[in-house]
């Protein structure tokens, strides 16, 4: 297959299932040439990638709520690959009493827990990954408007994008004289594991979809081809943005 990404290795965190975000940019990578690393967060998850993904896809498990599970799994990336080109972080989590109890009554341990691994682990993903990262190489996370907007029943999670998106222009700065971008993608609603622990998803859901341009939500596969031209050369003037892929949900 030849592609943009033709020669590229890209390592892409946070695919659960076939309707997960970074399924869709895992087959649009695929579909330009890349050899692709996909990390997951646990045995369940391990055993639910093994159902559909590709066989020459490698698998390496990443709970990103440990350090030294991040450090590891790069360490092992490094070692069979030595360079990987990009890295995609599709994370977040929430607990559900947290999700679901509006902001004011957020607990300390419930704040915790979401920007550690909604937004932290961005942070070390970027740290450990940097040393096996190409010049250029490319960090894309996974936003959504609920950081500038207060959107019904997002709460939390959207104190933690605030807190991703601004680490974004931080890292990026960071790391701009490696040569490595970091750059997040804010995605319009669509129906995963993770928007199904938000109270009445299916207003959110349905609310958003009302709002794009031609009232149609945008796909998996729409926001994994930006990601995958935000992996390649293409975007390399590109870095500490945050570029909207929601069919213009956030204009009105
Ligand atoms: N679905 C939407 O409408 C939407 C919109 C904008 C942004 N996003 C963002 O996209 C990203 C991907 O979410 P999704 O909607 O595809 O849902 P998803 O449930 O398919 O993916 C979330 C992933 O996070 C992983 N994860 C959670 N805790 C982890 C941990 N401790 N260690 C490692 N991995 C962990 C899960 O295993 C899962 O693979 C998230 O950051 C989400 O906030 C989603």
């Amino acid at each position: 297959m030849s592609g943009f990404l033709d020669g590229k290795t890209i390592v892409i965190m946070g695919v659960a299932n076939k309707r997960s975000i970074a399924w869709g940019c895992t087959q649009a990578i695929l579909k330009q040439g890349a050899q692709i690393v996909l990390t997951y967060q646990n045995d369940r998850i391990k055993k639910s990638l093994e159902r559909f993904v590709p066989e020459n896809a490698d698998l390496v498990e990443c709970d990103v709520s440990d350090d030294e599970n991040i450090k590891q799994a790069f360490e092992k990336i490094g070692e069979k690959y030595h360079q990987i080109d990009g890295v995609i972080h599709a994370i977040a989590y929430a607990d559900k009493e947290t999700l679901t109890s509006g902001l004011v009554n957020t607990s300390r341990d419930g704040y915790d827990l979401a920007q550690n691994i909604s937004a932290y682990s961005l942070i070390a993903v970027s740290r450990y990954a940097q040393p096996i990262l190409s010049n250029p190489g490319s960090i894309l996370t996974l936003t959504y408007f609920g950081s500038t907007r207060a959107i019904p029943n997002y709460n939390m999670m959207g104190v933690a994008k605030a807190a991703l998106e601004s680490s974004v222009r931080y890292l990026a700065s960071d790391l701009g004289e490696k040569g490595i971008r970091v750059n997040a993608i804010s995605a319009g609603a669509v129906k995963t594991l993770a928007v199904t622990g938000i109270k009445h998803h299916s207003e959110l859901l349905k609310e958003s979809e009302s709002r794009t341009v031609d009232q149609k939500s945008v796909t998996t596969s729409e926001i994994g081809n930006v990601a995958a031209f935000l992996m390649s050369d293409l975007s390399t003037g590109m870095t500490g943005d945050i570029v909207y892929v929601d069919k213009g949900v956030h204009l009105i």
